[in-house]
């Protein structure tokens, strides 16, 4: 078991995912504002770099399906970015919605004594510069935080979480799967993950048992639906990320 594995788990076991789900444009501070107006404490977001290096939140490598913008957003500056509308895309209540920065998140999530779950989303073949350069970020916005309270990083890409952790160690990391393919505990382990962040229907017994066993924490994503999230419970398993602010209470 690694040391940051040891460590006691400071963040709640639900987290919205993308900020509110559906219910407002993804990734954006309005999608934050209305996850904590349902009362979620933590909150998962994706976060890319621009042409000039500023981190900020976009899950998909292009903007077309989430802004007013075409063709892929790390060839434009945060300057041309932040002019993006983020929120016609979704509903006309949310037009004018901008894309949000990371820095901007974090001031909301320290103002707000919120936690946050940074998944580093990079452009293809950005991985090691994305994860370094959100790591050093975080290190950056968090400095006065305690340990307790920093954001938790997580990424699909082992080469942006290794990049994440020469850069500042301190920050704890979890590895995100898609399925718990053949070395998956050793390789969340190698990279000095505190979780193994999956998609829920991965998650068996055994295999919830494995992880903890090595001093490693459990979470999902993405579950919307009451009976996954109560297998889950009964599984054992530490913490859920949804789409579903409205259907599941954080206190729950
Ligand atoms: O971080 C969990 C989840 O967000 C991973 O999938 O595609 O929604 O970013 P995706
Ligand atoms: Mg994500």
């Amino acid at each position: 078991m690694t040391a940051a594995a040891n460590k006691a788990w400071p963040y709640p076991r639900w987290i919205a995912h993308r900020g509110a789900g559906k219910l407002a444009p993804e990734n954006t501070l309005a999608a934050f504002r209305l996850g904590a107006s349902h009362g979620y404490r933590m909150f998962e977001c994706d976060v890319k770099l621009s042409a000039d290096g500023v981190p900020f939140l976009l899950h998909d490598a292009t903007l077309d399906r989430t802004s007013n913008g075409q063709g892929l957003a790390a060839e434009l500056s945060w300057d041309e970015l932040s002019r993006l509308d983020a929120g016609s895309w979704h509903s006309p209540a949310y037009a004018g919605e901008p894309l949000a920065s990371l820095e901007a998140v974090a001031h909301y999530c320290l103002d707000n004594a919120l936690a946050l779950n940074i998944e580093i989303k990079p452009t293809p073949c950005s991985e090691s510069l994305t994860g370094t350069v959100v790591a050093n970020a975080a290190a950056r916005l968090w400095a006065d935080a305690p340990q307790d309270s920093l954001p938790l990083l997580s990424s699909f890409q082992a080469d942006a979480l290794e990049a994440a952790r020469v850069a500042q160690v301190h920050l704890p990391r979890g590895l995100l799967l898609n399925t718990l393919q053949a070395g998956w505990l050793e390789n969340a382990l190698k990279l000095g993950c505190v979780a193994v962040v999956c998609n829920y229907t991965q998650w068996d017994a055994l295999s919830v048992q494995q992880a903890q066993s090595a001093g490693l924490k459990v979470l999902s994503y993405t579950v919307n639906e009451a009976s996954a999230a109560l297998r889950l419970r009964a599984l054992g398993t530490d913490g859920i990320i949804t789409d579903r602010v409205d259907l599941f209470s954080p206190s729950s």
